[in-house]
């Protein structure tokens, strides 16, 4: 049987790579189309082409593309928060001028299938907790906003053209492929996890943890942690549900579970044996005090569910990277 062909840009990067570890383990033949800007040469795979491109690049998008695939995952875009504040030019041109690009060269080409790296930066300051899919979109900063207008975008193209999509809208991605096969860690790292890591190898000496007054059980922010191998497994389901089905989705993709900055520190200690300095700082502005998705509309539209529950184990698998 003939393999599906997917193309998957920005597979270089952290998820990315993750994503097309997943694939090429499920039988699909994938392209991986990367400017490696962030991503990096070493997380990308034998058994996947790739395609040095940029996003902003149409006529090169158009003609990778006119190579014929079955679906796009794009994962391409700036993510840094605070950077997308500073320089939101940089974001609107990099997210939604590229996604444009994708979108626009999809329907040229005739791809009729993408699954779009969205975020929970759409909701904003949530209102309830667990968020589901229906929770009111406010996004608080230029990143999330992006996010939220390139979802708008792909929902306007489904009612106008024979464009499909699925937004998997991520939660707080951690850890790595449990088998040690990915290895690019985040340069400049600005979330929590991998800064923790970097006091636990010695190359930064202390944290802080923003804000201890939160009305939380032990006062600092909860997120939902959601392993990367889950958000990949979630992705191969949103392709195949594409592929049968062709029904658009906007889906949450967390745990149901919420972890506070000091549960992480504790459970960082217990795994790696090492003392992590931290002092408390003030809050961060825009952080909610907690975060939480509820994951059952991506259990019943991909009958998906995340293998990962225990933070220890999923700290684990990023501390294998450390001490392999
Ligand atoms: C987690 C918690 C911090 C660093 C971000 C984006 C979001 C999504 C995921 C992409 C917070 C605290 C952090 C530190 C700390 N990205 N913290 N000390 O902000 O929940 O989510 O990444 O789509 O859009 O906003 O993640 O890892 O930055 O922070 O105390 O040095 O850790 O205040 O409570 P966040 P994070």
């Amino acid at each position: 049987m003939q393999k599906n062909k997917v193309l998957v840009i920005g597979g270089a990067g952290y998820i990315g790579s993750h994503v097309v570890r997943a694939l090429l383990k499920n039988d699909f033949a994938v392209t991986v189309y990367d400017n490696l800007s962030t991503g990096q040469e070493c997380n990308l795979f034998a058994d996947a082409q790739f395609i040095r491109g940029d996003i902003l690049d149409f006529q090169m998008l158009r003609q990778t593309m006119s190579e014929g695939y079955d679906a796009v995952v794009h994962l391409a875009a700036k993510k840094a928060v605070g950077e997308s504040m500073d320089n939101p030019q940089k974001y609107a041109l990099n997210n939604l001028n590229g996604s444009v690009n994708i979108f626009n060269a999809m329907i040229e080409t005739g791809i009729k299938n993408v699954v779009f790296s969205s975020s929970a930066a759409v909701f904003g300051m949530p209102q309830y907790m667990p968020v589901d899919e229906q929770h009111p979109v406010c996004p608080i900063n230029f990143y999330g906003y992006t996010k939220l207008k390139i979802e708008e975008l792909m929902d306007w193209y489904s009612r106008l053209k024979d464009f499909h999509y699925i937004a998997l809208r991520y939660f707080n991605a951690v850890g790595y492929a449990a088998d040690g096969s990915i290895k690019g860690r985040e340069k400049n790292p600005q979330n929590l996890l991998p800064i923790v890591m970097e006091v636990a190898t010695g190359k930064r000496q202390k944290m802080q943890v923003f804000g201890n007054d939160y009305d939380t059980p032990d006062g600092t922010c909860v997120r939902d942690y959601i392993h990367v191998e889950d958000l990949a497994s979630a992705h191969v389901a949103a392709i195949r549900q594409l592929l049968q089905k062709g029904d658009s989705h906007v889906i949450n993709l967390g745990t149901n579970k919420g972890t506070s900055v000091l549960e992480i520190i504790e459970a960082v200690e217990r795994v790696t044996g090492r003392k992590i300095a931290y002092e408390f700082a003030p809050r961060r502005a825009g952080d909610p005090a907690i975060l939480v998705a509820t994951n059952q509309k991506a259990q019943k539209v991909l009958n998906w569910q995340p293998d990962y529950v225990n933070i220890d184990e999923i700290i684990q698998t990023t501390w294998n990277l450390e001490v392999k």
